[in-house]
């Protein structure tokens, strides 16, 4: 299989494949991703919540985001990997470039960034000084003070049309890609069809370019709360090697998210 890059996951937007792609921590999860086929691979701040105990992604650190890119890199040389900006570390577009370096140095393939408008020159600075960016709107865990907890957004038409704008927004700045977070199907939709690059959901509808999961979600690790968009893919399966593979081949012939794990308005 050639090497995933940026280019083959807009090659899959354009021939309506759909993507692929969960989060990943450590050496041996990310190979194993790899070799069943995953198409990108996030070291994602839910490392706050999923590896060290916290309530939010607040308390994430740029160093821990660095130690586990470089853990997934060596497990996975060949895999696209994209590193999370953690809160306050793209504050200012100077921040914003000296961290993404030490995130790119680390091994990524790519930074995410929480954010719209405001973000529409640091993704103008990352992408022109060679750091390609990964956007990131909709529920924004790192606002979850500002948010006031963790709810579906771009409900209504005015939050919607915002949410589509700034999508265009950052795209015109130079962003790549673009994860959407907890938002209904039909937006998840016409967001994917508003913008060129490819635009991966999670907790967005089945009708986006691509999806992605929280590895501990998608093992059933978390049982003390699993939001309506997380299906435990190893019930029913043996192995983890098998719920991987699940989770790839159903997102592929559009068999997940179903109804039940998406919000319709
Ligand atoms: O940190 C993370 O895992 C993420 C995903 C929810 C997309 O940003």
């Amino acid at each position: 299989m050639a090497k995933p890059s940026i280019a083959q996951l807009l090659k899959k937007k354009q021939n309506k494949q759909k993507i692929t792609a969960l989060t990943a921590y450590d050496a041996t999860f990310a190979r194993l991703f790899s070799d069943c086929g995953v198409d990108l691979m996030l070291v994602g701040d839910s490392l706050g919540n999923v590896l060290q105990g916290h309530d939010s992604t607040v308390p994430v650190t740029n160093q821990d985001i660095a130690y586990h890119t470089a853990c997934v890199r060596r497990g996975a040389p060949q895999a696209f990997v994209i590193a999370d900006m953690p809160f306050m570390t793209y504050a200012t577009v100077t921040q914003a470039c000296e961290q993404a370096a030490q995130l790119m140095r680390a091994g990524a393939n790519m930074v995410k960034l929480e954010g719209g408008e405001w973000l529409v020159d640091t993704v103008q600075a990352l992408t022109t000084r060679g750091v390609p960016v990964c956007a990131h709107l909709g529920l924004l865990p790192q606002s979850v003070n500002v948010l006031g907890g963790y709810k579906v957004q771009g409900r209504d038409d005015a939050a919607a049309d915002l949410l589509v704008h700034q999508a265009q927004q950052l795209e015109a700045a130079g962003a790549q890609l673009l994860v959407v977070e907890c938002i209904p199907t039909a937006l998840g939709e016409r967001v994917s069809a508003a913008i060129d690059i490819p635009v991966i959901g999670i907790g967005a509808g089945n009708r986006t370019d691509g999806q992605i999961l929280v590895m501990h979600d998608m093992l059933g690790l978390n049982s003390d709360y699993l939001p309506k968009f997380v299906k435990n893919f190893l019930s029913g399966n043996d192995s983890i090697e098998a719920a991987v593979k699940q989770f790839v081949d159903d997102v592929e012939q559009g068999r997940f998210p179903g109804p039940e794990h998406s919000f319709e308005s």
